[in-house]
């Protein structure tokens, strides 16, 4: 072999190896931790922006969906977005999941605003529902309804069905008759008197809203281990969480419903269940800056739910690590992720995602502390 030939052999084989290491290399530097409130990439290098979101967890992957959020002002031009993960670390785009509608007049014209959407997966029709807190066009935050769109894959597209307030004509099982008889003019009452206090807990905006059905703005979903699904979301002003299970195949409210705190105005809540006990985590209303998180519990869904102190502990807990709650994901360890939103209300798109272990005490009450990256 002529000195020039074995060069050449050099040459390409060093070529071939540095191309294999190098290339198996990069392919294999994707996100390896969590690390929450930097930007986060898609697979694709784009900043992913899903707010307000949850999980879920189908055949093998994890999807997330998401508020699509503008760099300026506060509707939705884009809709609702799907990532999927194998790791939940490196989440490949999977595009416009609800998208909102060019046609003027539509529940979700575009210019409305599509906050919290959660999907949950029905096992005896087979479909994918998507609820979300809706706001009509231009109305602000007044109409304060609830969405549902369905879809046949999790990535979507979702088709929207309809919106509205929650179980109109229907009392809360937990109003008691006498309240049910009383009236009031909510006019008459200062917000945060001792007497308006008690017109609240007695349910003063139930009977308000009774024929048009109950306000619903942030809220969760949540599926129980016998598949039965519920809605919880901040009613009544903002003032009271309810309760509300949907029917069998989750596309509509049975008209059994709760209200938990009366007046403990509770906002962006999330729900877990562990040994049969459900637990709540939930911010207090403070718009888009952070506050002191609550942690609340049950044995029964619908009922009796007591209230514990801040879940959060160490620097910052007392604002839950400057974000607001979204969602708490049970992990395929048996763990529970809580999910929760740092809010830049001056370019909502640049808002953060803090996403956290829940750790539980020797009581076994959860607890969440920040950790830098894990
Ligand atoms: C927050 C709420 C967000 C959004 C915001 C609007 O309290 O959790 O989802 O509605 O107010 O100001």
């Amino acid at each position: 072999m002529s000195k020039k030939i074995k060069v050449i052999g050099l040459y390409l084989f060093l070529c071939l190896f540095f191309q294999t290491v190098l290339w198996g290399q990069i392919n294999s530097i994707g996100n390896q931790d969590i690390v929450s409130g930097e930007v986060w990439k898609d697979t694709d290098g784009n900043v992913i922006n899903a707010h307000g979101g949850g999980i879920i967890f189908h055949k093998g992957k994890y999807y997330w969906y998401g508020e699509h959020r503008p760099s300026s002002g506060f509707t939705t031009q884009v809709g609702v977005t799907c990532y999927s993960s194998a790791d939940l670390r490196n989440w490949k785009y999977e595009g416009v999941a609800l998208a909102v509608s060019d046609e003027v007049g539509s529940d979700i014209e575009k210019g409305c605003i599509i906050e919290r959407p959660k999907v949950i997966y029905n096992q005896k029709t087979g479909k994918f529902v998507m609820w979300f807190h809706l706001e009509l066009k231009g109305k602000g935050y007044g109409p304060a309804r609830a969405g549902v769109a369905i879809s046949d894959t999790p990535v979507g597209p979702y088709t929207f069905i309809r919106s509205g307030r929650i179980n109109p004509g229907v009392y809360p099982m937990n109003m008691t008759l006498e309240e049910q008889k009383l009236t009031w003019n909510p006019n008459e009452y200062e917000w945060w008197t001792p007497e308006w206090r008690e017109a609240i807990n007695k349910g003063m905006f139930v009977k308000r809203d009774l024929e048009s059905g109950q306000m619903s703005r942030d809220m969760t979903l949540f599926v129980d281990e016998d598949d039965k699904a519920y809605h919880i979301y901040s009613s009544e002003e903002n003032l009271t969480l309810q309760i509300a299970e949907l029917s069998d195949d989750y596309l509509s409210h049975t008209g059994k419903y709760i209200r938990i705190f009366p007046g403990g105005h509770n906002e962006a809540p999330a729900i877990f269940k562990k040994d049969g006990t459900y637990w709540m985590v939930a911010s207090g209303c403070t718009g888009w800056k952070p506050n002191e998180a609550r942690l609340m519990t049950a044995s029964s869904i619908l009922g009796e739910w007591s209230q514990l102190p801040n879940p959060c502990v160490g620097k910052n807990a007392s604002i839950t690590f400057g974000g607001q709650s979204t969602y708490i994901l049970p992990l395929k360890d048996g763990g529970y992720m809580f999910m929760a939103d740092m809010w830049r209300p001056s370019s909502l798109e640049d808002s953060r995602y803090i996403w956290l272990p829940i750790r539980f005490d020797e009581k076994g009450i959860p607890f969440i502390e920040w950790l830098d990256k894990w």
